[in-house]
């Protein structure tokens, strides 16, 4: 473990110094790794895991688009690509790497698949923590682990053939054969993580669900939409409002928050603009923080998993969901969007 100190509050990470590759590789020379799912983190894991050396096999139901995409990967029906039960059966880590919605419908049948000294290994702690509503009681006999990618499982993998890495938390609920650690930090490292940060499976759900819940996507989504509409109820133009909005923050100041902080951010804007943001940013912050209060708590309480499972469980819930992200598409924003993007220069070569 490095010891970082984070602005005064000491945490302890894993990066490849501490944990290199080859360790990885040794720690999971006996394993076989069934990666069950393979919907967007399984192919970024597995192929990662893969490249890297590790034995994979991929569990998958059959008839989607989801089994045609791994044969596509390399996948081979019968030899590396089996139905989600029979991998589970041949694998000795099992990743249960289905929908978390998926993952309810599916345990009883993985269940009987998790022998004495496997593996079962997580990437949200959803199934875990919310048990009372997702059945997902794991057998005394198996260590179980999580490792969550902090991005999407595409960046999972882009970022591993770039050369870089995502950040991921780890963290062990039950450590049957005494090397459940090892082994997670072995599989973290496998699937490219950039560093690893402790956390339990608890914590991550509820950081997990509230940041995409809040500042990731729904808070950000929500703030960009209220800007938008004020400034075209002023009489501002679909393009100023969007460039405004949106385009400034995706073309040039998240790109300065992303390399050198926020604090930088404000540090090379205009002095107006400092003296506007420093004034603001703390009304922003108090307007939100029982807004955010709120989530939290219907996090912790399960509320926002009981939402999920119902609204995910049905059985047209992929139309529901696309009938409400083509209304998000359609909206004026957004149709602004995608004219103020077939004007960067780049695109306009093409
Ligand atoms: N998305 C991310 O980038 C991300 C990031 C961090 C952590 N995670 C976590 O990683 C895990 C996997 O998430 P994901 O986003 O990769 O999931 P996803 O894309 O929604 O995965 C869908 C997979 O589950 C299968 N599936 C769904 N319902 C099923 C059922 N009833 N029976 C059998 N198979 C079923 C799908 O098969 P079909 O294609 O045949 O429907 C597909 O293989 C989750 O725990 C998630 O919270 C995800």
């Amino acid at each position: 473990m490095a010891t970082l100190d984070f602005g005064g509050v000491i945490e302890e990470v894993v990066t490849e110094d501490e944990f290199p590759l080859e360790r990885a590789r040794e720690v999971l020379n006996n394993e076989i790794v069934a990666v069950i799912g393979y919907g967007v983190q399984g192919p970024g894991q597995a192929l990662n895991m893969r490249d890297n050396g590790i034995r994979v096999i991929v569990g998958q139901r059959r008839g989607g688009a989801s089994w045609e995409r791994a044969v596509n990967d390399g996948f081979v029906p019968g030899e590396t690509l089996f139905s989600p039960e029979e991998a589970a059966e041949r694998g000795t880590v099992i990743q249960y790497l289905l929908s978390d919605a998926g993952q309810v419908a599916l345990w009883p049948k993985i269940k009987p698949c998790l022998h004495e000294g496997n593996t079962l290994y997580f990437s949200h702690g959803f199934g875990i923590v919310y048990k009372d509503q997702t059945g997902i009681v794991p057998p005394p006999h198996v260590d179980v682990v999580l490792v969550a990618p902090k991005g999407s499982g595409r960046t999972v993998r882009t970022n591993f053939l770039d050369g870089s890495g995502i950040n991921a938390s780890f963290a062990v609920f039950q450590d049957f054969t005494g090397r459940a650690r090892e082994k997670a930090l072995a599989l973290g490292i496998a699937i490219g993580s950039g560093y690893l940060f402790p956390t339990t499976f608890e914590r991550e759900v509820y950081s997990d669900l509230t940041g995409e819940r809040g500042i990731l996507m729904g808070a950000l989504a929500g703030v960009m939409e209220a800007q938008y509409r004020l400034l075209r109820r002023h009489g501002h133009s679909p393009s100023e409002a969007f460039n405004e909005t949106v385009e400034e923050l995706t073309q040039s100041l998240i790109r300065l928050v992303g390399e050198n902080g926020m604090d930088w951010m404000f540090a090379n804007c205009s002095t107006t603009a400092q003296r506007g943001a420093l004034d603001w940013a703390p009304r922003f912050r108090d307007a939100v923080a029982p807004l955010f209060d709120e989530l939290y708590r219907r996090v912790q309480s399960g509320e926002e998993t009981r939402r999920v499972l119902e609204a995910n469980s049905a059985p047209d819930y992929r139309e529901k969901l696309n009938r409400e992200l083509a209304t998000m598409h359609d909206s004026e924003m957004w149709r602004a969007g995608a004219v103020v993007r077939s004007l960067r220069p780049e695109n306009r070569k093409s």
